[in-house]
Protein backbone atom coordinates (compact mmCIF):
# COMPACT_ATOMS: atom_id res chain seq x y z
CA UNK A 1 0.00 0.00 0.00
CA UNK A 2 2.63 2.76 0.95
CA UNK A 3 5.11 1.61 -2.03
CA UNK A 4 4.63 3.85 -4.97
CA UNK A 5 4.45 1.40 -8.11
CA UNK A 6 6.21 3.18 -10.83
CA UNK A 7 5.70 0.09 -13.19
CA UNK A 8 2.36 2.05 -13.95
CA UNK A 9 2.15 5.20 -16.09
CA UNK A 10 1.09 6.64 -13.76
CA UNK A 11 2.69 6.04 -10.65
CA UNK A 12 0.43 5.48 -7.54
CA UNK A 13 -0.43 4.18 -3.82
CA UNK A 14 -3.65 3.79 -4.75
CA UNK A 15 -3.97 0.34 -6.27
CA UNK A 16 -5.01 2.07 -9.41
CA UNK A 17 -4.98 -1.10 -11.18
CA UNK A 18 -7.41 -2.54 -9.55
CA UNK A 19 -9.69 -0.09 -11.02
CA UNK A 20 -9.47 -0.54 -14.29
CA UNK A 21 -12.57 2.57 -15.11
CA UNK A 22 -10.66 4.96 -13.11
CA UNK A 23 -7.40 4.07 -14.74
CA UNK A 24 -8.22 4.03 -18.35
CA UNK A 25 -9.99 7.71 -17.23
CA UNK A 26 -7.16 9.13 -16.01
CA UNK A 27 -4.30 7.68 -18.22
CA UNK A 28 -6.85 9.36 -21.10
CA UNK A 29 -6.75 12.99 -19.26
CA UNK A 30 -2.41 12.67 -18.70
CA UNK A 31 -1.84 13.34 -22.71
CA UNK A 32 -3.87 16.54 -22.01
CA UNK A 33 -1.76 17.20 -18.94
CA UNK A 34 1.36 16.82 -21.42
CA UNK A 35 0.14 19.07 -23.73
CA UNK A 36 -0.59 21.57 -21.07
CA UNK A 37 2.87 21.05 -19.40
CA UNK A 38 4.54 21.88 -23.02
CA UNK A 39 2.23 24.75 -23.64
CA UNK A 40 2.44 26.50 -20.14
CA UNK A 41 5.09 24.79 -18.28
CA UNK A 42 8.58 25.71 -17.59
CA UNK A 43 9.62 27.95 -21.19
CA UNK A 44 13.54 27.43 -20.42
CA UNK A 45 14.52 24.05 -22.29
CA UNK A 46 16.63 21.72 -20.41
CA UNK A 47 18.21 18.34 -20.70
CA UNK A 48 18.15 17.24 -17.38
CA UNK A 49 17.32 19.02 -13.45
CA UNK A 50 18.29 17.49 -9.78
CA UNK A 51 14.82 16.76 -8.54
CA UNK A 52 13.04 14.98 -5.68
CA UNK A 53 10.74 12.95 -6.55
CA UNK A 54 8.34 10.50 -3.92
CA UNK A 55 9.36 6.94 -3.83
CA UNK A 56 7.10 6.41 -0.57
CA UNK A 57 5.25 7.99 1.27
CA UNK A 58 6.51 6.52 4.62
CA UNK A 59 8.52 9.24 6.96
CA UNK A 60 12.18 7.75 5.31
CA UNK A 61 11.27 7.80 1.91
CA UNK A 62 9.32 9.77 0.41
CA UNK A 63 11.80 11.98 -1.57
CA UNK A 64 14.23 10.72 -4.12
CA UNK A 65 17.11 12.88 -5.96
CA UNK A 66 18.07 12.52 -9.21
CA UNK A 67 18.74 13.84 -12.36
CA UNK A 68 15.37 13.83 -14.34
CA UNK A 69 14.25 15.18 -17.74
CA UNK A 70 11.17 17.41 -16.55
CA UNK A 71 8.54 16.15 -19.16
CA UNK A 72 9.50 12.65 -17.66
CA UNK A 73 9.10 13.42 -14.40
CA UNK A 74 6.84 10.44 -12.74
CA UNK A 75 3.42 12.44 -11.74
CA UNK A 76 1.47 10.61 -9.88
CA UNK A 77 -0.98 9.93 -7.07
CA UNK A 78 -0.11 9.75 -3.63
CA UNK A 79 -1.84 10.10 -0.22
CA UNK A 80 -0.63 9.25 2.87
CA UNK A 81 -1.11 6.01 4.66
CA UNK A 82 -4.83 5.42 5.56
CA UNK A 83 -5.42 5.25 9.32
CA UNK A 84 -8.26 2.64 9.64
CA UNK A 85 -10.23 4.05 12.83
CA UNK A 86 -9.80 7.58 12.20
CA UNK A 87 -12.56 9.60 13.55
CA UNK A 88 -13.83 13.13 12.42
CA UNK A 89 -12.55 16.01 14.94
CA UNK A 90 -15.29 18.52 14.74
CA UNK A 91 -18.75 19.58 13.43
CA UNK A 92 -22.07 18.02 13.76
CA UNK A 93 -20.48 14.70 12.77
CA UNK A 94 -17.63 14.77 15.39
CA UNK A 95 -16.70 11.41 17.11
CA UNK A 96 -18.19 9.70 13.66
CA UNK A 97 -16.11 7.46 11.50
CA UNK A 98 -14.37 9.55 8.68
CA UNK A 99 -16.14 8.87 4.96
CA UNK A 100 -14.14 6.81 2.50
CA UNK A 101 -16.92 7.88 -0.44
CA UNK A 102 -18.69 11.55 -0.82
CA UNK A 103 -21.90 11.79 1.01
CA UNK A 104 -24.36 13.00 -1.52
CA UNK A 105 -25.83 16.35 0.29
CA UNK A 106 -22.08 17.66 0.28
CA UNK A 107 -20.92 16.11 -3.31
CA UNK A 108 -21.08 19.79 -4.61
CA UNK A 109 -19.72 21.41 -1.98
CA UNK A 110 -16.68 19.18 -1.68
CA UNK A 111 -16.35 19.09 -5.35
CA UNK A 112 -16.19 22.78 -5.50
CA UNK A 113 -13.62 23.20 -2.50
CA UNK A 114 -11.47 20.36 -4.54
CA UNK A 115 -11.74 22.69 -8.06
CA UNK A 116 -10.76 25.84 -6.16
CA UNK A 117 -7.54 24.09 -4.19
CA UNK A 118 -6.95 22.56 -7.74
CA UNK A 119 -7.04 25.81 -9.85
CA UNK A 120 -4.65 27.04 -8.08
CA UNK A 121 -1.62 24.69 -8.55
CA UNK A 122 -1.52 25.09 -12.30
CA UNK A 123 -2.16 28.61 -12.39
CA UNK A 124 1.30 28.99 -10.52
CA UNK A 125 2.96 26.98 -12.88
CA UNK A 126 1.88 29.17 -15.59
CA UNK A 127 2.97 32.14 -13.55
CA UNK A 128 6.25 31.15 -13.38
CA UNK A 129 6.91 29.83 -16.66
CA UNK A 130 9.43 32.68 -17.81
CA UNK A 131 11.23 32.86 -14.81
CA UNK A 132 13.62 29.96 -15.82
CA UNK A 133 15.12 32.50 -18.71
CA UNK A 134 16.56 34.82 -15.74
CA UNK A 135 17.79 32.32 -12.65
CA UNK A 136 20.46 33.54 -10.60
CA UNK A 137 21.74 30.32 -10.28
CA UNK A 138 21.59 26.89 -11.56
CA UNK A 139 20.67 26.12 -7.48
CA UNK A 140 17.51 28.50 -8.17
CA UNK A 141 16.67 27.72 -11.58
CA UNK A 142 16.39 23.45 -10.08
CA UNK A 143 14.44 25.03 -6.93
CA UNK A 144 12.08 26.63 -9.53
CA UNK A 145 11.59 23.26 -11.20
CA UNK A 146 11.23 21.55 -8.47
CA UNK A 147 8.21 23.94 -7.14
CA UNK A 148 6.69 23.36 -10.46
CA UNK A 149 6.84 20.04 -11.14
CA UNK A 150 5.21 19.59 -7.53
CA UNK A 151 2.64 21.91 -8.23
CA UNK A 152 2.17 19.70 -11.55
CA UNK A 153 1.38 16.69 -9.37
CA UNK A 154 -0.81 18.60 -6.39
CA UNK A 155 -2.85 19.40 -9.60
CA UNK A 156 -2.62 15.28 -10.48
CA UNK A 157 -3.73 14.86 -6.94
CA UNK A 158 -7.10 16.87 -6.77
CA UNK A 159 -7.86 15.60 -10.63
CA UNK A 160 -7.46 12.06 -9.40
CA UNK A 161 -10.27 13.33 -7.01
CA UNK A 162 -12.45 14.78 -9.02
CA UNK A 163 -12.10 11.57 -11.59
CA UNK A 164 -12.64 9.10 -8.77
CA UNK A 165 -15.27 10.33 -6.80
CA UNK A 166 -17.11 12.97 -8.85
CA UNK A 167 -18.58 11.12 -11.66
CA UNK A 168 -19.04 13.02 -15.00
CA UNK A 169 -18.79 16.14 -13.39
CA UNK A 170 -15.90 15.71 -11.89
CA UNK A 171 -14.27 14.45 -14.84
CA UNK A 172 -15.57 17.74 -16.87
CA UNK A 173 -14.19 19.66 -14.20
CA UNK A 174 -10.74 17.69 -14.36
CA UNK A 175 -10.99 19.19 -18.08
CA UNK A 176 -11.36 22.73 -17.22
CA UNK A 177 -8.59 23.02 -14.56
CA UNK A 178 -6.13 22.65 -17.86
CA UNK A 179 -8.47 24.99 -19.85
CA UNK A 180 -8.63 28.16 -17.57
CA UNK A 181 -5.02 30.32 -17.56
CA UNK A 182 -3.40 32.46 -15.42
CA UNK A 183 -4.23 36.15 -16.11
CA UNK A 184 -6.36 34.49 -19.46
CA UNK A 185 -9.07 37.56 -20.70
CA UNK A 186 -11.42 34.75 -21.62
CA UNK A 187 -10.65 32.43 -18.95
CA UNK A 188 -8.60 33.42 -16.05
CA UNK A 189 -7.92 31.36 -12.84
CA UNK A 190 -10.47 31.26 -10.05
CA UNK A 191 -8.90 33.09 -7.42
CA UNK A 192 -6.83 37.07 -8.04
CA UNK A 193 -3.80 36.17 -6.80
CA UNK A 194 -3.32 33.22 -9.34
CA UNK A 195 -3.65 36.33 -12.23
CA UNK A 196 -0.94 38.20 -11.33
CA UNK A 197 2.38 38.19 -13.12
CA UNK A 198 5.60 36.73 -11.50
CA UNK A 199 7.67 38.67 -13.79
CA UNK A 200 11.04 38.43 -11.44
CA UNK A 201 12.92 36.42 -9.11
CA UNK A 202 11.77 38.63 -6.17
CA UNK A 203 7.98 38.59 -6.63
CA UNK A 204 8.78 34.50 -6.89
CA UNK A 205 10.72 34.76 -3.67
CA UNK A 206 8.29 36.48 -2.47
CA UNK A 207 5.25 34.24 -4.11
CA UNK A 208 6.19 31.40 -2.70
CA UNK A 209 6.61 33.15 0.99
CA UNK A 210 3.88 34.37 1.01
CA UNK A 211 1.08 32.76 -1.39
CA UNK A 212 2.58 29.27 -1.44
CA UNK A 213 2.05 29.65 2.57
CA UNK A 214 -1.94 30.44 1.91
CA UNK A 215 -1.49 27.21 0.08
CA UNK A 216 -0.32 26.14 3.66
CA UNK A 217 -3.38 26.81 4.69
CA UNK A 218 -5.53 25.95 2.81
CA UNK A 219 -4.58 23.02 2.46
CA UNK A 220 -4.16 22.49 6.87
CA UNK A 221 -8.36 22.73 6.69
CA UNK A 222 -8.41 20.37 3.98
CA UNK A 223 -6.40 18.39 5.84
CA UNK A 224 -8.72 17.98 8.57
CA UNK A 225 -12.06 16.73 6.43
CA UNK A 226 -14.02 13.74 7.29
CA UNK A 227 -14.05 12.54 3.48
CA UNK A 228 -10.54 10.88 4.39
CA UNK A 229 -9.37 11.07 0.41
CA UNK A 230 -9.15 14.66 0.36
CA UNK A 231 -7.85 14.69 4.31
CA UNK A 232 -4.92 12.07 3.24
CA UNK A 233 -4.34 13.84 -0.14
CA UNK A 234 -3.78 17.19 1.43
CA UNK A 235 -1.90 15.87 4.32
CA UNK A 236 1.08 14.53 1.38
CA UNK A 237 0.77 17.94 -0.37
CA UNK A 238 2.10 19.59 2.72
CA UNK A 239 5.03 17.80 2.76
CA UNK A 240 6.02 18.68 -0.20
CA UNK A 241 4.75 22.25 0.16
CA UNK A 242 7.39 22.47 2.61
CA UNK A 243 9.84 22.81 0.31
CA UNK A 244 8.21 25.82 -1.57
CA UNK A 245 8.12 27.43 1.46
CA UNK A 246 11.64 27.19 1.88
CA UNK A 247 12.42 28.37 -1.60
CA UNK A 248 10.54 31.89 -0.11
CA UNK A 249 11.59 32.47 3.11
CA UNK A 250 15.84 31.37 2.20
CA UNK A 251 15.06 33.06 -1.06
CA UNK A 252 14.15 36.74 0.75
CA UNK A 253 16.60 36.33 3.35
CA UNK A 254 19.27 35.99 0.55
CA UNK A 255 18.59 39.11 -1.34
CA UNK A 256 17.93 41.02 1.93
CA UNK A 257 21.66 39.67 2.96
CA UNK A 258 22.69 40.72 -0.01
CA UNK A 259 21.11 44.28 0.37
CA UNK A 260 22.94 44.33 3.50
CA UNK A 261 26.29 43.88 2.50
CA UNK A 262 25.92 46.26 -0.02
CA UNK A 263 24.49 49.19 2.15
CA UNK A 264 27.29 48.57 4.53
CA UNK A 265 30.05 48.25 2.31
CA UNK A 266 28.77 51.63 0.37
CA UNK A 267 27.80 53.15 3.44
CA UNK A 268 23.92 53.93 1.86
CA UNK A 269 20.62 53.38 1.04
CA UNK A 270 20.95 53.95 -2.59
CA UNK A 271 22.65 50.26 -3.48
CA UNK A 272 20.66 50.29 -7.23
CA UNK A 273 23.87 51.48 -8.83
CA UNK A 274 25.90 48.89 -7.06
CA UNK A 275 23.67 46.03 -8.52
CA UNK A 276 21.36 45.44 -5.39
CA UNK A 277 17.93 45.97 -4.43
CA UNK A 278 17.05 48.79 -2.42
CA UNK A 279 15.40 47.84 0.89
CA UNK A 280 12.21 50.21 0.09
CA UNK A 281 11.53 47.73 -3.13
CA UNK A 282 11.85 44.79 -1.21
CA UNK A 283 9.13 46.87 1.16
CA UNK A 284 6.96 47.24 -1.58
CA UNK A 285 7.18 43.74 -2.57
CA UNK A 286 6.47 42.40 0.48
CA UNK A 287 3.76 44.71 0.52
CA UNK A 288 2.06 43.92 -2.64
CA UNK A 289 2.12 39.80 -2.08
CA UNK A 290 1.54 39.90 1.33
CA UNK A 291 -2.00 41.93 0.42
CA UNK A 292 -2.92 40.31 -2.37
CA UNK A 293 -2.66 36.84 -0.54
CA UNK A 294 -4.94 37.88 2.45
CA UNK A 295 -7.39 37.91 0.00
CA UNK A 296 -6.89 34.64 -0.64
CA UNK A 297 -8.38 34.60 3.09
CA UNK A 298 -11.81 35.64 1.52
CA UNK A 299 -14.61 37.67 3.70
CA UNK A 300 -13.85 37.86 7.16
CA UNK A 301 -17.24 36.26 7.82
CA UNK A 302 -18.87 33.89 5.62
CA UNK A 303 -21.61 31.55 6.03
CA UNK A 304 -20.96 29.00 3.56
CA UNK A 305 -17.34 28.33 5.55
CA UNK A 306 -19.70 27.64 8.71
CA UNK A 307 -21.25 25.51 6.99
CA UNK A 308 -18.45 23.55 5.14
CA UNK A 309 -17.31 23.21 9.20
CA UNK A 310 -20.17 21.97 10.54
CA UNK A 311 -20.57 19.69 7.91
CA UNK A 312 -17.25 18.30 8.63
CA UNK A 313 -16.15 19.60 5.11
CA UNK A 314 -13.34 21.41 6.13
CA UNK A 315 -11.56 22.12 9.70
CA UNK A 316 -9.53 24.87 11.33
CA UNK A 317 -5.83 25.43 11.32
CA UNK A 318 -4.31 22.33 13.66
CA UNK A 319 -8.12 21.98 14.69
CA UNK A 320 -7.47 18.55 16.84
CA UNK A 321 -4.93 20.65 18.97
CA UNK A 322 -7.82 23.22 19.60
CA UNK A 323 -8.69 23.77 23.15
CA UNK A 324 -12.60 24.17 22.41
CA UNK A 325 -15.82 21.84 21.80
CA UNK A 326 -14.83 21.93 17.83
CA UNK A 327 -18.64 22.29 17.48
CA UNK A 328 -18.61 25.84 17.91
CA UNK A 329 -22.41 26.71 18.34
CA UNK A 330 -21.92 28.63 21.14
CA UNK A 331 -18.88 30.98 20.84
CA UNK A 332 -18.83 34.25 20.12
CA UNK A 333 -15.64 36.38 18.13
CA UNK A 334 -14.76 39.83 17.65
CA UNK A 335 -14.19 40.21 13.56
CA UNK A 336 -13.02 42.97 11.93
CA UNK A 337 -15.52 45.59 10.24
CA UNK A 338 -15.61 49.47 8.54
CA UNK A 339 -17.82 51.89 9.83
CA UNK A 340 -18.02 55.83 8.80
CA UNK A 341 -15.08 55.44 7.41
CA UNK A 342 -12.71 53.48 10.80
CA UNK A 343 -11.90 50.43 11.61
CA UNK A 344 -13.99 48.62 15.05
CA UNK A 345 -14.89 44.87 15.34
CA UNK A 346 -18.38 43.88 15.67
CA UNK A 347 -19.49 40.53 18.01
CA UNK A 348 -19.70 37.30 15.62
CA UNK A 349 -20.57 33.56 15.84
CA UNK A 350 -17.15 31.88 16.12
CA UNK A 351 -18.36 29.78 13.22
CA UNK A 352 -19.13 32.32 10.84
CA UNK A 353 -15.99 34.10 11.15
CA UNK A 354 -13.40 31.37 10.26
CA UNK A 355 -12.02 32.86 7.74
CA UNK A 356 -10.72 35.71 10.33
CA UNK A 357 -9.06 32.60 12.36
CA UNK A 358 -7.46 31.22 9.53
CA UNK A 359 -5.93 34.48 8.17
CA UNK A 360 -4.61 35.22 11.67
CA UNK A 361 -2.67 32.48 11.81
CA UNK A 362 -1.33 32.97 8.87
CA UNK A 363 -0.42 36.25 8.89
CA UNK A 364 1.53 34.82 12.54
CA UNK A 365 3.51 32.62 10.24
CA UNK A 366 4.32 35.22 8.04
CA UNK A 367 5.44 37.78 11.47
CA UNK A 368 8.06 35.18 11.43
CA UNK A 369 9.49 35.20 8.33
CA UNK A 370 9.82 39.07 8.96
CA UNK A 371 11.56 38.75 12.08
CA UNK A 372 14.29 36.58 10.56
CA UNK A 373 15.06 39.68 8.15
CA UNK A 374 15.26 42.22 10.27
CA UNK A 375 17.66 39.90 12.77
CA UNK A 376 19.75 40.07 9.25
CA UNK A 377 19.60 43.49 8.95
CA UNK A 378 20.37 44.14 12.45
CA UNK A 379 23.54 42.20 12.51
CA UNK A 380 24.50 44.16 9.35
CA UNK A 381 23.96 46.73 11.62
CA UNK A 382 20.83 48.05 9.79
CA UNK A 383 18.04 48.92 11.91
CA UNK A 384 15.42 50.18 9.21
CA UNK A 385 13.16 47.10 9.87
CA UNK A 386 11.09 45.60 7.20
CA UNK A 387 7.23 45.37 8.18
CA UNK A 388 4.17 43.91 7.49
CA UNK A 389 2.25 46.06 6.28
CA UNK A 390 -1.87 46.30 8.35
CA UNK A 391 -4.20 43.75 7.08
CA UNK A 392 -5.76 46.19 5.51
CA UNK A 393 -3.98 47.58 3.15
CA UNK A 394 -4.09 47.04 -0.08
CA UNK A 395 -7.52 44.77 0.10
CA UNK A 396 -9.67 43.73 -2.87
CA UNK A 397 -11.61 41.16 -0.64
CA UNK A 398 -13.73 41.46 2.87
CA UNK A 399 -14.22 43.78 4.87
CA UNK A 400 -11.72 46.45 3.70
CA UNK A 401 -12.52 46.24 -0.30
CA UNK A 402 -12.87 49.74 -1.17
CA UNK A 403 -11.22 51.46 1.78
CA UNK A 404 -7.89 52.73 1.40
CA UNK A 405 -5.49 52.18 4.12
CA UNK A 406 -1.79 53.30 4.24
CA UNK A 407 1.18 50.16 5.54
CA UNK A 408 0.30 51.33 8.84
CA UNK A 409 -3.43 51.22 9.36
CA UNK A 410 -4.79 54.85 8.61
CA UNK A 411 -7.88 55.35 6.27
CA UNK A 412 -6.84 57.82 3.84
CA UNK A 413 -9.43 59.63 1.11
CA UNK A 414 -8.88 58.88 -2.40
CA UNK A 415 -5.93 61.47 -3.19
CA UNK A 416 -4.02 60.49 -0.09
CA UNK A 417 -3.85 57.29 -1.27
CA UNK A 418 -3.36 58.19 -4.93
CA UNK A 419 -0.39 60.56 -3.49
CA UNK A 420 1.27 57.90 -1.23
CA UNK A 421 0.80 54.26 -3.47
CA UNK A 422 4.60 54.53 -5.02
CA UNK A 423 5.73 54.62 -1.26
CA UNK A 424 3.76 51.59 -0.75
CA UNK A 425 3.47 49.81 -3.83
CA UNK A 426 6.23 48.67 -6.39
CA UNK A 427 5.79 51.07 -9.34
CA UNK A 428 6.66 50.86 -12.89
CA UNK A 429 10.22 52.34 -12.24
CA UNK A 430 10.81 49.57 -9.40
CA UNK A 431 9.82 46.49 -11.54
CA UNK A 432 11.57 47.70 -14.79
CA UNK A 433 14.68 48.29 -12.37
CA UNK A 434 14.39 44.67 -10.84
CA UNK A 435 13.47 43.17 -13.99
CA UNK A 436 17.01 45.01 -15.67
CA UNK A 437 18.73 43.12 -12.82
CA UNK A 438 17.34 39.44 -14.27
CA UNK A 439 20.20 38.26 -16.33
CA UNK A 440 20.72 34.12 -15.81
CA UNK A 441 23.90 33.34 -13.94
CA UNK A 442 23.93 29.45 -15.76
CA UNK A 443 27.60 28.52 -14.86
CA UNK A 444 27.55 26.30 -11.70
CA UNK A 445 29.02 27.87 -8.53
CA UNK A 446 28.31 31.36 -9.59
CA UNK A 447 25.47 33.44 -8.80
CA UNK A 448 23.70 36.93 -9.17
CA UNK A 449 24.92 40.48 -8.08
CA UNK A 450 21.48 41.24 -6.41
CA UNK A 451 21.29 37.81 -4.36
CA UNK A 452 23.77 35.96 -2.05
CA UNK A 453 24.27 32.00 -2.41
CA UNK A 454 22.41 29.50 0.07
CA UNK A 455 23.82 28.55 3.21
CA UNK A 456 23.49 25.06 2.04
CA UNK A 457 22.87 23.09 -1.36
CA UNK A 458 20.18 20.95 -1.98
CA UNK A 459 20.31 17.41 -0.52
CA UNK A 460 23.69 17.81 0.81
CA UNK A 461 25.09 18.77 -2.09
CA UNK A 462 27.07 22.11 -2.75
CA UNK A 463 25.70 25.26 -3.77
CA UNK A 464 28.34 24.36 -6.88
CA UNK A 465 26.92 21.46 -8.48
CA UNK A 466 25.45 20.90 -11.43
CA UNK A 467 21.83 21.11 -10.63
CA UNK A 468 20.76 21.22 -14.09
CA UNK A 469 22.17 20.98 -17.66
CA UNK A 470 20.77 23.30 -20.16
CA UNK A 471 19.58 22.10 -23.68
FE1 LIG B 1 0.68 23.13 -4.38
FE1 LIG C 1 3.34 25.26 -3.52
Amino acid sequence: MSTINYSERIPNNVNLSDDRRLQRALESWQPKFLSWWGEMGPALPTTDVYLRTAVSVQRDGWAHFGHVALPEYRWGIFLSERQSERTIAFGRHKGEKAWQQVPGEHRADLQRLIVIQGDTEPASVEQQRHLGATAPSLYDLRNLFQVNVEEGRHLWAMVYLLHAYFGRDGRDEAESLLLRNSGSEDAPRILGAFNEPTPDWLAFYMFTYFTDRDGKYQLGTLKESAFDPLARTCDFMLKEEAHHMMVGTTGIDRVVTRTAELMREHDTDDIARFGGIPLAVIQRYLNFHYSVSLDLFGSETSTNVANYFTNGLKGRWQEERRKDDHVLTDGHVMVDAVADGRLTTVETPALVALNQDLRAEYTADCGSGVTRWNRILADHGIDTPLTLPHHGFNRAVGAFAGCHLSPAGEFLTVEQWEAGRHAWLPSDADMAFVSSLMRPVYEPGRIASWVAPPRQGINGQPFEYEYAHLA
